[in-house]
Order: C-alpha cells, then structure tokens, then sequence
C-alpha cells in the first residue's frame, strides 16, 4: 500500500490505519519530498519504506515507487496531496487491477479517468467521500490509542 502525501495531517493517519489491515506481509510505503519530513515518518513507525519523490513529476515518481517495489507496484495508493497535477504519479503507481483513493481535494476528475485512459491502466478509482459512518469517532480513537500522533499533531498543530 502506498500513501502520497503520507507525512500530512491525513497521510499520516492513513499510515496509521494501513500499518493494522496489512497483515504481517503487507507493506506499507509512504512518499515524502524531502528529509524533514521523512523524519518524523520513519519515527513513526507506520511505513516499511519511504520514497522521496514530487508527485507532479509522475514519471520520476513512478520511477521511485517501481524501485522500491521491484517492479510490483502497490496494490492500493491513496492520495492526500494537497497539490493538484498528481494524479498521473497515483495512477501509475498503482499496479494493473489495484485501487486509486483520491482523497486529495485537488483531484480533477478530467485527469484522473482521461489520463487513466491514456496510459491504459485498468485500476478502480475511488473518490474520498468526506463522510463515513463513526469517522469521527474512528480517528479520534485512533489518535487517543497512539501517543505517537497525538504528541506529533499537539506539536504541530497547537502551536
Ligand atoms: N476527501 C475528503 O473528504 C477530504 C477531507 C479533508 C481534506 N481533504 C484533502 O486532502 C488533501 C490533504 O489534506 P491534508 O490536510 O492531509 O494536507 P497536508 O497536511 O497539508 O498534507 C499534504 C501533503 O501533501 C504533500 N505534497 C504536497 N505537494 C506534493 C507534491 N508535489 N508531491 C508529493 N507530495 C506533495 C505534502 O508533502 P511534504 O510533507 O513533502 O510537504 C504533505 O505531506 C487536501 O487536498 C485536502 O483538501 C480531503
């Protein structure tokens, strides 16, 4: 499983959630843009791997992931970039049959499924609903049970 964006507020809660469901033989890699926030990442202990790439360069970022996979991909990438021209890098990181989850808002529809096309790459696309049923209550005990996040979002976001 690969999160882009995965050092923000919801990258991070994502890697999170994807550390429990992936079983003792998933992986979870996270993509960052430079060593600071590769940092509290690696800390964190959620990712088995991180790629340092800029998700506007699909191919450079493809490159990254496809290395760090041998060649396998990710079964499912979610996108909480808060940059917009990164659906190409969340398309083509994701394996042929895998999952796309654009939870990013600066998604365009347009260039998700046309550029999807245009590679043709055979992978279900998911729109972030902003609603689930009990999503408050599931991250607010997520971060209650992990004093990781909790200390990290207090340092971050309090200030
Ligand atoms: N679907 C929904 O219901 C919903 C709800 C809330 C928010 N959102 C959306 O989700 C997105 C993320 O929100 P957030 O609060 O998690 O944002 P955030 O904390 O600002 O995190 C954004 C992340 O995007 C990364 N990023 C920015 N430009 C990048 C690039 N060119 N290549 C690779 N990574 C890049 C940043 O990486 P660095 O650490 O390297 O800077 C950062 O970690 C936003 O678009 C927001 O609007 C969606």
């Amino acid at each position: 499983m690969l999160v882009i964006g995965a050092n923000g507020k919801s990258g991070l809660l994502c890697c999170a959630v994807a550390r429990k469901k992936v079983g003792p033989k998933g992986r979870v890699l996270g993509s960052v843009r430079g060593d600071d926030a590769a940092k509290p990442l690696t800390e964190s202990g959620y990712v088995d791997g991180i790629v340092r790439a800029d998700a506007t360069d699909a191919v450079a970022f493809y490159d990254a992931v496809a290395e760090a996979t041998d060649g396998r991909l990710a079964d499912v990438v979610i996108s909480c970039v808060s940059r917009e021209n990164c659906e190409m890098a969340a398309i083509l990181t994701a394996r042929d049959g895998g999952t796309v989850y654009f939870f990013s808002m600066a998604t365009s529809f347009t260039q998700a499924a046309l550029g999807a096309e245009g590679v043709g790459k055979d992978v279900t696309m998911i729109i972030g609903n902003g609603y689930t049923r009990g999503h408050a209550e599931y991250t607010l005990n997520l971060v209650r049970e992990s004093a990781y996040l909790r200390n990290l979002y207090t340092e971050r976001y309090t200030r």
